[in-house]
């Protein structure tokens, strides 16, 4: 894991932005791997820009969704499909038709999830995945508990994420969908290169556990440790309860030329 520490979201969205530029630079038609949630915003505006002032084409490109809510109405604003074409889709040049995501109103969920995994299969991978990170160290909807091997499955939502998800529904937790349908852990660890972002405090105990922590289906993020090419981005906040900030900081400091370390 390649950990990088900046002042504020808009410094790691430039990173994040570099990052996927080199990816797109090599491989026009590269298949991205897109997060819902705040954290990866930033991102998506920087994308935007560079797409609007032209360094950047996402033309070719193909996206894939980490997971959606099962059984939320079609056009509803809160829909992960509808999140990312809101935020992502509709602010760069992709093309809409090549944004994929789990279908949350199948009628048979395991079904559709091996449908899923097998699109992505299909697609030749996932070049770049861009991760966020839940309060309880989940990555995509992996809850604690989860195979680190899993691949697509329905995911039953634990109450903090629930919680956490409010803030979508009107403050109300019984709007929160109990049910996803996610890529798993192990759909995640394909992905030939990895970015996770996470700011303010309130994440600072995940990722903790996900960088310094044992591997353990308790924090399903520190599975991202097996990975070899994770860049993990973070703010001051979130880094704090890291014990190894000053040498991360030397590391970073310090880099080789070239954008990914394979760390
Ligand atoms: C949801 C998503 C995750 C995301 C997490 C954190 O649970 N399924 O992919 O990482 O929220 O969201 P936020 O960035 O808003 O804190």
């Amino acid at each position: 894991m390649e950990i990088i520490i900046k002042p504020t979201e808009q410094d790691l969205a430039v990173v994040a932005a570099e990052a996927i530029c080199e990816v797109y630079a090599d491989k026009p038609n590269a298949v991205l791997g897109v997060a819902t949630g705040s954290s990866p915003l930033p991102i998506y505006q920087e994308l935007s820009r560079r797409v609007k002032e032209g360094s950047l084409s996402l033309r070719r490109a193909q996206a894939f969704q980490l997971d959606e809510y099962v059984g939320l109405p079609q056009d509803h604003p809160e829909a992960y499909h509808n999140f990312i074409r809101r935020e992502f889709a509709d602010i760069t040049d992709i093309d809409h038709n090549s944004v994929y995501g789990e279908d949350g109103l199948a009628t048979d969920l395991l079904a559709e999830c091996q449908r899923y995994e097998q699109a992505i299969v299909g697609v030749g991978g996932i070049d770049i995945q861009i991760l966020g990170i839940g309060a309880d160290g989940h990555i995509a909807f992996n809850e604690p508990g989860t195979s680190l091997k899993s691949l697509t499955h329905p995911a039953v939502l634990t109450a903090q994420t629930r919680r956490d998800n409010a803030r979508f529904f009107d403050g109300d937790i019984d709007k929160v969908p109990r049910h996803a349908l996610t890529q798993g852990v192990g759909t995640i660890l394909r992905a030939r290169k990895i970015l996770l972002i996470a700011t303010g405090s309130n994440k600072a105990d995940a990722v903790r556990d996900m960088v310094e922590g044992p591997v353990s289906i308790s924090c399903t993020g520190s599975a991202l440790q097996l990975h070899n090419n994770v860049k993990v981005l973070l703010d001051e906040a979130a880094a704090a309860k890291l014990e190894r900030q000053d040498f991360y900081r030397e590391i970073y400091a310090n880099r080789p030329q070239g954008a990914w370390l394979g760390l």
